[in-house]
Protein backbone atom coordinates (compact mmCIF):
# COMPACT_ATOMS: atom_id res chain seq x y z
CA UNK A 1 0.00 0.00 0.00
CA UNK A 2 2.79 2.54 0.67
CA UNK A 3 4.92 1.64 -2.54
CA UNK A 4 1.74 2.38 -4.49
CA UNK A 5 1.36 5.59 -3.09
CA UNK A 6 5.25 6.81 -3.55
CA UNK A 7 4.72 5.34 -6.97
CA UNK A 8 1.42 7.86 -7.42
CA UNK A 9 3.08 10.74 -6.19
CA UNK A 10 6.52 10.31 -8.61
CA UNK A 11 4.51 9.80 -10.90
CA UNK A 12 2.12 13.06 -10.04
CA UNK A 13 5.88 14.83 -10.01
CA UNK A 14 7.01 13.28 -13.46
CA UNK A 15 3.25 14.14 -15.39
CA UNK A 16 3.70 17.95 -13.75
CA UNK A 17 7.19 18.25 -14.25
CA UNK A 18 6.78 17.45 -18.18
CA UNK A 19 3.66 19.43 -18.35
CA UNK A 20 5.74 22.47 -17.04
CA UNK A 21 8.59 21.95 -19.70
CA UNK A 22 6.25 21.58 -22.22
CA UNK A 23 4.50 24.75 -21.36
CA UNK A 24 8.06 26.59 -21.07
CA UNK A 25 8.87 25.16 -24.45
CA UNK A 26 5.59 26.49 -26.25
CA UNK A 27 5.71 29.51 -24.57
CA UNK A 28 9.38 30.55 -26.15
CA UNK A 29 8.45 28.95 -29.34
CA UNK A 30 5.57 32.04 -29.96
CA UNK A 31 8.15 34.65 -28.57
CA UNK A 32 7.63 37.14 -31.69
CA UNK A 33 10.84 37.95 -33.11
CA UNK A 34 13.06 39.95 -31.42
CA UNK A 35 13.25 43.53 -33.14
CA UNK A 36 15.65 46.72 -33.45
CA UNK A 37 15.95 49.04 -30.38
CA UNK A 38 15.30 51.60 -32.80
CA UNK A 39 12.94 51.88 -36.05
CA UNK A 40 14.86 52.81 -39.07
CA UNK A 41 14.19 56.51 -40.40
CA UNK A 42 14.66 55.34 -43.84
CA UNK A 43 15.01 51.38 -45.64
CA UNK A 44 17.96 51.18 -47.12
CA UNK A 45 17.49 48.95 -50.36
CA UNK A 46 19.76 45.74 -50.90
CA UNK A 47 23.44 46.05 -51.94
CA UNK A 48 22.61 50.20 -51.48
CA UNK A 49 26.19 51.45 -52.76
CA UNK A 50 25.48 55.24 -51.72
CA UNK A 51 26.51 55.15 -47.97
CA UNK A 52 25.26 58.66 -47.16
CA UNK A 53 21.34 56.87 -47.02
CA UNK A 54 23.08 54.64 -44.73
CA UNK A 55 23.68 57.24 -42.83
CA UNK A 56 20.86 58.55 -41.79
CA UNK A 57 19.98 55.34 -39.59
CA UNK A 58 23.42 55.51 -38.44
CA UNK A 59 24.77 58.69 -38.41
CA UNK A 60 27.47 57.88 -35.83
CA UNK A 61 29.48 55.11 -38.07
CA UNK A 62 28.58 57.28 -41.36
CA UNK A 63 30.21 60.41 -39.43
CA UNK A 64 33.28 58.19 -38.93
CA UNK A 65 33.04 57.33 -42.06
CA UNK A 66 33.07 60.60 -43.52
CA UNK A 67 36.42 61.12 -41.47
CA UNK A 68 38.23 58.75 -43.63
CA UNK A 69 38.74 61.31 -45.93
CA UNK A 70 41.03 63.69 -43.93
CA UNK A 71 42.54 61.54 -40.91
CA UNK A 72 45.75 61.36 -43.39
CA UNK A 73 48.47 60.92 -40.68
CA UNK A 74 51.90 59.22 -40.68
CA UNK A 75 51.45 55.94 -38.05
CA UNK A 76 53.84 53.37 -37.19
CA UNK A 77 51.70 50.87 -38.68
CA UNK A 78 51.62 53.25 -42.19
CA UNK A 79 48.95 55.71 -40.91
CA UNK A 80 46.64 57.09 -44.05
CA UNK A 81 49.23 59.49 -46.01
CA UNK A 82 49.64 59.04 -49.02
CA UNK A 83 53.40 59.07 -49.20
CA UNK A 84 55.80 57.51 -51.85
CA UNK A 85 56.65 54.15 -50.46
CA UNK A 86 59.10 53.62 -53.34
CA UNK A 87 61.26 57.34 -52.40
CA UNK A 88 60.95 56.18 -48.66
CA UNK A 89 62.60 53.36 -49.71
CA UNK A 90 63.99 52.85 -53.03
CA UNK A 91 65.17 49.53 -52.21
CA UNK A 92 61.28 48.24 -53.32
CA UNK A 93 62.56 49.58 -56.83
CA UNK A 94 64.78 46.84 -57.13
CA UNK A 95 62.10 44.03 -55.34
CA UNK A 96 59.33 45.41 -57.54
CA UNK A 97 61.33 45.42 -60.85
CA UNK A 98 59.13 44.60 -63.98
CA UNK A 99 55.99 44.84 -61.39
CA UNK A 100 53.62 47.90 -61.72
CA UNK A 101 54.25 48.25 -58.33
CA UNK A 102 57.87 49.74 -59.17
CA UNK A 103 55.60 52.72 -61.05
CA UNK A 104 53.93 53.97 -58.11
CA UNK A 105 53.32 52.97 -54.59
CA UNK A 106 51.92 54.95 -51.85
CA UNK A 107 50.36 54.58 -48.77
CA UNK A 108 47.12 53.93 -48.70
CA UNK A 109 44.42 56.65 -47.93
CA UNK A 110 41.07 55.82 -45.92
CA UNK A 111 37.86 54.38 -47.68
CA UNK A 112 36.00 57.46 -48.65
CA UNK A 113 39.33 57.68 -51.52
CA UNK A 114 39.65 54.59 -52.76
CA UNK A 115 38.26 54.86 -56.04
CA UNK A 116 39.67 58.02 -56.81
CA UNK A 117 43.44 56.55 -55.39
CA UNK A 118 43.29 53.24 -57.73
CA UNK A 119 42.08 55.53 -60.55
CA UNK A 120 44.56 57.83 -60.13
CA UNK A 121 47.91 55.35 -60.14
CA UNK A 122 50.18 54.45 -62.36
CA UNK A 123 49.70 51.38 -62.37
CA UNK A 124 46.25 50.99 -64.46
CA UNK A 125 47.17 51.09 -68.29
CA UNK A 126 44.97 50.06 -71.03
CA UNK A 127 44.82 46.50 -70.61
CA UNK A 128 44.21 46.74 -67.03
CA UNK A 129 40.96 44.23 -66.09
CA UNK A 130 38.45 45.90 -64.04
CA UNK A 131 39.46 43.35 -61.32
CA UNK A 132 41.41 45.97 -59.79
CA UNK A 133 38.07 47.79 -58.79
CA UNK A 134 36.89 44.79 -56.95
CA UNK A 135 38.17 46.11 -53.30
CA UNK A 136 37.33 49.63 -54.41
CA UNK A 137 33.93 50.45 -54.60
CA UNK A 138 30.60 50.11 -52.90
CA UNK A 139 28.76 49.61 -56.39
CA UNK A 140 30.69 46.19 -56.51
CA UNK A 141 28.01 43.67 -54.09
CA UNK A 142 25.20 44.92 -57.12
CA UNK A 143 27.44 43.92 -60.10
CA UNK A 144 28.91 40.85 -58.81
CA UNK A 145 24.81 40.06 -58.28
CA UNK A 146 24.16 41.24 -61.98
CA UNK A 147 27.45 40.05 -63.89
CA UNK A 148 28.56 37.00 -61.55
CA UNK A 149 32.63 37.17 -60.85
CA UNK A 150 33.37 35.86 -63.86
CA UNK A 151 31.64 38.60 -66.13
CA UNK A 152 33.11 41.25 -63.78
CA UNK A 153 36.67 40.35 -64.12
CA UNK A 154 36.30 40.25 -68.29
CA UNK A 155 35.40 43.64 -68.27
CA UNK A 156 38.30 45.75 -68.79
CA UNK A 157 39.05 48.01 -66.25
CA UNK A 158 38.13 51.55 -68.59
CA UNK A 159 35.03 49.52 -69.17
CA UNK A 160 34.10 49.49 -65.79
CA UNK A 161 34.65 53.00 -64.85
CA UNK A 162 31.52 54.57 -65.78
CA UNK A 163 29.89 51.71 -63.38
CA UNK A 164 31.25 52.65 -60.17
CA UNK A 165 30.23 56.08 -58.57
CA UNK A 166 30.80 55.12 -55.20
CA UNK A 167 34.05 54.24 -52.58
CA UNK A 168 34.35 51.67 -50.41
CA UNK A 169 30.67 52.04 -48.39
CA UNK A 170 28.50 50.44 -45.86
CA UNK A 171 27.08 47.87 -48.50
CA UNK A 172 30.54 46.34 -49.06
CA UNK A 173 30.27 44.75 -45.22
CA UNK A 174 27.06 44.60 -44.13
CA UNK A 175 23.64 43.71 -45.05
CA UNK A 176 20.66 46.22 -45.62
CA UNK A 177 17.89 46.11 -43.09
CA UNK A 178 19.85 43.89 -40.83
CA UNK A 179 22.97 45.10 -40.76
CA UNK A 180 24.88 42.26 -40.35
CA UNK A 181 28.18 41.26 -41.75
CA UNK A 182 28.29 40.23 -44.94
CA UNK A 183 31.32 38.94 -47.64
CA UNK A 184 30.61 40.29 -51.01
CA UNK A 185 32.99 39.63 -52.34
CA UNK A 186 33.43 36.47 -54.37
CA UNK A 187 37.03 36.36 -54.93
CA UNK A 188 37.37 37.07 -50.88
CA UNK A 189 35.60 34.00 -50.45
CA UNK A 190 37.18 31.98 -52.43
CA UNK A 191 40.72 32.73 -50.96
CA UNK A 192 39.05 31.89 -47.64
CA UNK A 193 37.19 28.53 -48.39
CA UNK A 194 40.57 26.31 -48.38
CA UNK A 195 41.72 27.77 -44.71
CA UNK A 196 38.92 28.32 -42.89
CA UNK A 197 35.54 27.04 -43.02
CA UNK A 198 32.95 29.82 -44.05
CA UNK A 199 29.45 29.52 -44.56
CA UNK A 200 27.18 30.84 -47.61
CA UNK A 201 27.38 34.49 -48.02
CA UNK A 202 23.65 34.96 -48.80
CA UNK A 203 21.47 35.49 -46.05
CA UNK A 204 20.13 32.73 -45.73
CA UNK A 205 23.15 31.29 -43.99
CA UNK A 206 22.77 31.76 -40.13
CA UNK A 207 26.65 31.00 -40.23
CA UNK A 208 27.76 34.18 -42.29
CA UNK A 209 27.49 36.34 -39.92
CA UNK A 210 29.45 34.80 -37.95
CA UNK A 211 32.09 33.47 -40.32
CA UNK A 212 32.10 37.41 -41.91
CA UNK A 213 32.78 38.80 -38.36
CA UNK A 214 36.01 36.16 -38.02
CA UNK A 215 37.26 37.16 -41.63
CA UNK A 216 37.02 40.93 -40.94
CA UNK A 217 38.68 40.23 -38.08
CA UNK A 218 41.63 38.98 -39.60
CA UNK A 219 42.06 41.40 -42.07
CA UNK A 220 42.37 43.75 -39.39
CA UNK A 221 44.89 41.24 -37.33
CA UNK A 222 46.62 41.22 -40.53
CA UNK A 223 46.69 44.78 -41.45
CA UNK A 224 47.84 46.23 -37.88
CA UNK A 225 50.74 43.30 -37.92
CA UNK A 226 51.90 44.84 -41.29
CA UNK A 227 54.47 47.90 -41.31
C1 LIG B 1 35.11 47.15 -44.22
C2 LIG B 1 33.88 46.65 -43.66
C3 LIG B 1 32.86 47.64 -43.09
C4 LIG B 1 32.38 48.78 -43.68
C5 LIG B 1 32.78 49.41 -44.99
C6 LIG B 1 31.38 49.29 -42.77
N1 LIG B 1 31.26 48.48 -41.69
FE1 LIG B 1 30.00 48.72 -40.14
N2 LIG B 1 30.87 47.19 -39.18
C7 LIG B 1 31.87 46.40 -39.69
C8 LIG B 1 32.33 45.49 -38.67
C9 LIG B 1 33.42 44.44 -38.83
C10 LIG B 1 31.56 45.78 -37.51
C11 LIG B 1 31.66 45.14 -36.15
C12 LIG B 1 30.66 44.04 -36.05
C13 LIG B 1 30.73 43.34 -34.71
O1 LIG B 1 31.55 43.72 -33.88
O2 LIG B 1 29.93 42.44 -34.52
C14 LIG B 1 30.65 46.85 -37.88
C15 LIG B 1 29.70 47.39 -37.03
C16 LIG B 1 28.75 48.31 -37.42
C17 LIG B 1 27.60 48.70 -36.63
C18 LIG B 1 27.32 48.23 -35.22
C19 LIG B 1 26.46 47.02 -35.23
C20 LIG B 1 26.16 46.62 -33.80
O3 LIG B 1 25.80 45.46 -33.64
O4 LIG B 1 26.29 47.44 -32.89
C21 LIG B 1 26.88 49.59 -37.36
C22 LIG B 1 25.57 50.27 -36.98
C23 LIG B 1 27.59 49.77 -38.61
N3 LIG B 1 28.71 48.98 -38.61
C24 LIG B 1 27.20 50.64 -39.61
C25 LIG B 1 27.97 50.92 -40.73
C26 LIG B 1 27.68 51.97 -41.66
C27 LIG B 1 26.50 52.92 -41.58
C28 LIG B 1 28.65 51.92 -42.60
C29 LIG B 1 28.83 52.84 -43.79
C30 LIG B 1 28.99 54.25 -43.51
C31 LIG B 1 29.55 50.83 -42.25
N4 LIG B 1 29.11 50.26 -41.11
C32 LIG B 1 30.64 50.45 -43.02
C33 LIG B 1 32.36 46.42 -40.98
C34 LIG B 1 32.16 47.46 -41.86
Amino acid sequence: MKRNATIIILTGIIVILAGALIAVLVYMRNQPAPQRGIEPLVEIAAMEPDSSIWGTNFPNEYSTWLMTRNNNTRTNYGGSEPFSRLEDDPRLLTLFAGYPFSKEYNEERGHAWSLEDVQGTQRIIETTHATCYSCKSSDNPRLWDELGLQGYDAMLFSEMTPHLNNPIGCANCHEAGTQRLVVTNPSFENALMPRIWIGSPSPASKCAPLSAATAMWSITSLGMTRS
